[in-house]
């Protein structure tokens, strides 16, 4: 098979969600650090209503109703998420109720955790499975879905909650380029959830900057490297179109693009003369391990990088900054952004995908846009994903709201026998929802 990728998908975020301006306010943080310092405009979360498993089902159930795709075409599922909700049951076991009511039970695949690198995990199975000799025709599905909580402080502006589903196959209108991967895998403490009694996780927030901006620096030398010898020429930013990066807060995303832009300097790439990259000079010969926490070069990189920011990565950022760290979902949800954004224009153009689970999991890869056929198209999927009407029905809740709500999370968390108090009116028609917990802590859904 040819071009295999992303044929299709769609993207869920719950309509719950609170304003980080009034959150800034609410938490007593200076005005400017939530929205101007991490770069964040919205943060939606899940009430008592919604799971993963519910922000499962509803984005699966969308996809295979809007791309008009049967359950019985599916042949390989596969989850990524870090949420626990079972230490045993995998999410793709529930999820695996809307494939039993049509007799199709021959779905190969479970779960994928390491932090927010699942849904790369998930991806790569499925392509694998497709590019295999085990692959009997049929379409992969992969789903990256998360609800992303912190305990009160610093970090709960970064939460977020989402999930995206992907149908996976050849002749992709978002082709995958298998040859120009890097990857970076190491053993670090830099966000992990070891109180299995909790959903919060223990985070070292400047390590997990700083492990991030080092892992990107490492798989953008593997993939340039890959690059060059299969292609003879210097690989640079001016070979890519968009970048799209796993999105923890915008800020992140700004800063990590700046990273690139110095890495192609210090490779003297020539896209970058003339641009005022000249600024960088005095940087050249700083040594790497003072670079991740230079300010000034921070400052002057991120300079250098503004126009081409705007042009490569702005596009892919409106999910992530309205939504909120979705997790294993966050990568995808930029890629939704992009095309939402920019579909139209996509086809020919190349872009990089940065995946970064903390722990630590890393991996930059490269996609090609195609026009693609059928249902399979760019501009289907910018009309199936419909992020403008996404947005516009946000419901707006209060800080204290959105406080409250996260303490009765607390209780539910890893609890039995109850209902859930949330409004069902705050769901958009079509959406899972959780209708209870028994006393043995089986989970009941239903569909609004
Ligand atoms: N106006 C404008 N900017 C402001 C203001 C203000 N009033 N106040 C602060 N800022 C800026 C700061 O200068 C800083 O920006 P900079 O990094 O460019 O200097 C930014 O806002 C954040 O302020 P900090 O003081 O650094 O924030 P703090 O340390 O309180 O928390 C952090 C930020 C560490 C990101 C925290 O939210 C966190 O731990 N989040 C979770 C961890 C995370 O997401 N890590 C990323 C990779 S791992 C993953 O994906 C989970």
């Amino acid at each position: 098979p040819k071009n295999v990728g992303i044929l299709a998908m769609d993207v869920y975020f719950p309509a719950t969600s609170v304003v980080q301006d009034a959150l800034e306010e609410f938490d007593g943080a200076s005005k400017g650090k939530y929205t101007i310092g991490l770069g964040q405009d919205r943060l939606a979360f899940c009430t008592d209503l919604e799971d993963v498993i519910s922000m499962s089902l509803t984005v699966v159930q969308s996809l295979l109703h809007k791309y008009d795709i049967k359950p019985s075409q599916i042949g390989r599922l596969e989850v990524g998420s870090e949420t626990v909700v079972d230490k045993s049951k995998s999410i793709k076991s529930w999820i695996m109720q809307l494939f039993e009511k049509s007799g199709n039970t021959d779905v190969e695949g479970v779960d994928s955790t390491n932090a927010c690198y699942g849904g790369t995990a998930a991806l790569f199975n499925c392509l694998n499975w497709v590019e295999s000799s085990a692959w009997d025709g049929r379409f992969g599905l992969v789903v990256a879905a998360d609800s992303a909580v912190y305990a009160e402080g610093p970090a709960r502006p970064t939460g977020g909650a989402g999930a995206v589903a992907m149908l996976i196959g050849p002749n992709a209108p978002v082709a995958m380029e298998r040859k120009f991967t890097g990857t970076h895998m190491a053993h670090v403490y830099d966000f992990y959830k070891p109180k299995l009694a909790s959903e919060y996780p223990v985070v070292d927030g400047k390590l997990s900057q700083t492990c991030y901006l080092k892992a990107l620096d490492l798989c953008y030398g593997r993939l340039c490297e890959k690059f060059e010898k299969a292609e003879g020429k210097q690989f640079s930013l001016a070979e890519v179109d968009s970048v799209v990066c796993h999105s923890p807060y915008n800020k992140l995303v700004q800063k990590s693009f700046a990273r690139l832009v110095y890495n192609d300097f210090l490779r003297n790439a020539s896209y970058l003369k003339g641009s005022g990259s000249a600024s960088l000079e005095p940087y050249r010969c700083m040594p790497l391990e003072d670079s991740y926490t230079n300010r000034d070069l921070e400052k002057v990189s991120q300079q250098v990088a503004k126009p081409f920011y705007v042009e490569k990565v702005e596009p892919a950022t409106l999910i992530p900054k309205q939504v909120g760290n979705m997790y294993c979902a966050s990568l995808y949800g930029g890629l939704a952004s992009l095309l939402h954004q920019k579909a139209s224009d996509l086809h020919g153009k190349r872009a990089l995908m940065f995946s970064y689970g903390s722990g630590l999991a890393s991996t930059l890869f490269s996609v090609q846009f195609h026009e693609g056929e059928g249902n399979f198209t760019l501009s289907n999927i910018h009309s199936v994903l419909d992020v403008a009407r996404k947005i516009e029905s946000f419901i707006t809740v209060s800080p204290e709201e959105f406080d409250k709500t996260m303490k009765i999370m607390e209780i539910r968390y890893g609890a039995n026998d109850f209902k859930p108090v949330a409004k069902l009116n705050n769901l958009r028609p079509g959406t899972f929802f959780l209708t209870g917990v028994d006393t043995l802590y089986r989970r009941t859904y239903d569909i609004k």
